[in-house]
């Protein structure tokens, strides 16, 4: 089991019969999908919301129901991926480009559990690009005012075009370098006109599980 498989295992134990899961995109999220599809298929019941098409996806090929979150009231446990983590939990998110159901579905559950292995735990954010999602019209203003607070943007592209979310938007990656203030950027990135979410969770996560090359797993909350 490598440090991604570990991490994913650890936090897929504490889903428990009946409860309504959100499940995380990218590819530690992929193995906890992977092994609740496992629970799933030995007849363990639950609710899931996926954060994105890529995870609706991937759970239905796993025997993983999905429902919309808007036929769920609340979520009990979200298990979700990050691409960096400080020392007091609060992430980077959106590097597959799915920062703002995974923001809406995190807010929306009791229990919000970062799984990762060892390589995204840093001492300050920021040097992994934070995502941005915004909206197309105007785009380029949105990006002049971004770059006002500090940071380089680079419009997210994929093959011949820009990048579009499930949501029909576009990504900058904003590289700040280092981010002393994360409470206090979020709010000033989301201010900007055209700004839809940005990947700054702060203080949203309950605990984040961490594996290890080893195989081993340690859980920081
Ligand atoms: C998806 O938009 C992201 O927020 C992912 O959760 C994050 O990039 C972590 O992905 P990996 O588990 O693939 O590193």
């Amino acid at each position: 089991m490598n440090a991604k498989q570990a991490a994913a295992h650890k936090a897929v134990q504490y889903i428990k019969d009946g409860m309504i899961v959100g499940l995380g995109t990218g590819s530690t999220a992929y193995w906890a999908i992977q092994y609740l599809g496992e629970r799933v298929k030995q007849g363990m019941q639950i609710t899931a919301v996926a954060t994105s098409d890529q995870t609706e996806r991937l759970a239905l090929q796993c025997g993983i129901k999905i429902s919309d979150m808007d036929a769920v009231d609340h979520i009990d446990i979200d298990i979700d991926g990050a691409d960096e983590i400080d020392h007091r939990l609060n992430l980077i998110k959106g590097g597959g480009g799915a920062l703002l159901r995974e923001k809406i579905v995190a807010a929306g559950s009791k229990t919000f559990i970062v799984i990762a292995d060892e390589s995204k735990m840093v001492k300050i954010l920021g040097q992994f690009p934070l995502p941005v999602e915004i909206i197309p019209f105007g785009w380029q203003h949105t990006s002049r005012r971004l770059a006002l607070l500090g940071c380089q943007t680079a419009m997210r592209q994929k093959e011949a075009g820009p990048f579009k979310t499930d949501n029909g938007n576009y990504i900058l990656d904003c590289r700040f370098g280092s981010i002393s203030d994360p409470a206090v950027l979020q709010q000033q990135i989301n201010s900007i006109p055209g700004v839809v979410e940005n990947g700054l969770f702060v203080k949203m996560a309950s605990a984040v599980v961490v594996g290890y090359s080893d195989g081993t797993v340690k859980e920081f909350s």
